[in-house]
């Protein structure tokens, strides 16, 4: 698809702005003060989307609620990448049957990746009918035009073609109070990992100008906000559509150079175009985190090729050393997945072995599932529930010992970090990161929030820094 085509006209943002205002003046004619709950249920690229409808829901004259059962507009934002996030959203959508018969004008809605699988749609068209508008990530920038419709038509409105997706620039956007901010540089994804729904229902990829990031990164940062994160399901294709050369080390830079005090993580980076001169321009940088998320999903090269992620375990091996070698103290995590179709024992223990000698800081560990449409949901998949789990229980326990054994190191070290958030711990009020993004829980007092200050570790387990202000 053209780039024209690709960006959203002003003309049909305006128009989206129309049908706010119309939302708007039908509740001021009304005297009604309406109410919207959103619940999230997925990755931070879905927080994200979610922080935008609550931008839109403001400006159509909502107030925004936790609470389903007093809100006149409940908005399910889901997840589709494991068949659990699915099934929590279908309970999720039973207990709302109940909230409905109490208020029959309470409307509903559901969104995000789940509402992009063909399969969904059909089972909430035929057997959740208190559904009154079902719309895709792709739709996302069309919502007030869509809430208009069902207001106005009282009937259920579904936008869930397939698409190659759009990038639509200033919608409003509800924040989370405090320093941290996410910021989307890209959307949708190319590389159809055998095992991922995500291509699927979030279009091609497609990467904002950099002048609208630069200048939504000044913005936040301008505005207070310390800890920043860039987000694309792989943001190191960064520019690939541009066509003009830039990629997602020069926008690093680039954002490098806005003066304040801050600091910029990024995430997902696949491996597979994570290059050196990535981590040089990281390495270089003042506000760049010494932090990286580089998910590997296997050590064994048969299941990596399977899974078609376009690597070998020892590209990626190589890659960690060389960032590593120009980023010492790197905070290193991962994505890995036990129990691909067809993995053997021998290969999951391969992937056991690669974490151990990568010794990450943490792991997000997951169990396969399949995923209808994908090419691996068509594979042979013999191995039981019950082994996957043992293969994935000896992951995390060979990864529990390297994080706790990671984190003891720091006991005694004094690091900088940001304090950004109070816990009901009464011994560690505050919770803090590292620049590599570890948990710190904190002495302190509550003052300090939104500070980046010096503290002493003083304690350390599998999961968490123990620290006080120095
Ligand atoms: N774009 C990101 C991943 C987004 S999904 C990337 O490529 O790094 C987050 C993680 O969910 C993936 O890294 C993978 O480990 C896991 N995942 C994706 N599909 C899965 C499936 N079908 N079963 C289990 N885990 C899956
Ligand atoms: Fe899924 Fe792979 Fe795309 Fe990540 S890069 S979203 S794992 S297809
Ligand atoms: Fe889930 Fe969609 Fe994110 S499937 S992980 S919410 S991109």
């Amino acid at each position: 698809m053209e780039r024209k085509d690709v960006l959203v006209p002003e003309a049909d943002l305006a128009r989206q702005r129309d049908f706010q205002e119309n939302i708007r003046r039908m509740f001021e004619g009304r005297q009604a003060h309406p109410r919207a709950c959103v619940d999230t249920f997925g990755c931070q690229q879905n927080v994200a989307d979610g922080q935008k409808l609550m931008g839109m829901l403001q400006a159509c004259g909502f107030t925004l609620t936790d609470e389903p059962k007093e809100a006149d507009l409940v908005i399910l934002n889901t997840c589709a990448i494991r068949e659990h996030a699915e099934d929590r959203v279908f309970g999720n959508l039973g207990i709302l049957t109940h909230t409905k018969k109490e208020d029959p004008e309470q409307v509903i809605a559901l969104c995000g990746c789940m509402a992009q699988e063909a399969r969904v749609v059909k089972r909430i068209r035929e057997s959740y009918r208190h559904v009154d508008l079902v719309f895709g990530p792709q739709a996302l920038w069309k919502f007030p035009e869509l809430l208009w419709q069902v207001y106005e038509t009282h009937g259920r409105v579904f936008s869930v073609a397939d698409e190659h997706g759009t990038i639509a620039e200033g919608i409003p956007v509800v924040r989370e109070k405090g320093v941290k901010a996410w910021v989307s540089i890209m959307y949708g994804c190319n590389n159809f990992c055998s095992y991922c729904i995500v291509p699927y229902v979030r279009g091609r990829e497609r990467s904002r100008d950099p002048q609208a990031v630069l200048a939504e990164v000044r913005a936040l940062v301008e505005a207070g906000y310390k800890d920043i994160t860039l987000l694309g399901q792989n943001v190191n294709s960064y520019g690939n559509d541009l066509d003009t050369g830039y990629h997602f080390p020069d926008l690093l830079a680039d954002i490098d150079q806005i003066p304040g005090e801050y600091l910029i993580r990024f995430m997902s980076s696949h491996p597979k175009d994570a290059t050196r001169h990535l981590f040089d321009v990281m390495a270089a940088s003042r506000h760049i985190a010494r932090q990286l998320h580089l998910p590997v999903q296997s050590g064994n090269d048969r299941v990596l090729h399977e899974m078609n992620r376009r690597y070998t375990r020892q590209q990626y091996l190589d890659l960690v050393d060389y960032a590593k070698r120009v980023m010492p103290g790197l905070v290193l995590t991962s994505d890995i997945i036990i129990g691909f179709p067809g993995e053997t024992e021998a290969e999951a223990m391969d992937t056991v072995s690669l974490v151990e000698e990568v010794g990450f800081d943490a792991l997000f560990t997951f169990i396969y599932s399949p995923r209808p449409g994908t090419k691996a949901a068509a594979m042979p998949d013999p191995v039981s529930r019950e082994e996957k789990q043992k293969w994935f229980d000896k992951l995390l326990e060979v990864q529990n010992a390297i994080s706790a054994k990671l984190h003891a190191a720091y006991v005694g070290k004094t690091q900088r970090v940001l304090v950004d958030g109070e816990s009901g711990d009464a011994d560690y009020p505050l919770t803090a990161r590292t620049e590599g993004n570890r948990l710190v829980r904190l002495k302190g007092d509550k003052a300090l929030m939104g500070q980046f200050i010096d503290v002493t570790i003083t304690g350390s387990n599998t999961w968490a820094l123990y620290g006080e202000a120095v």
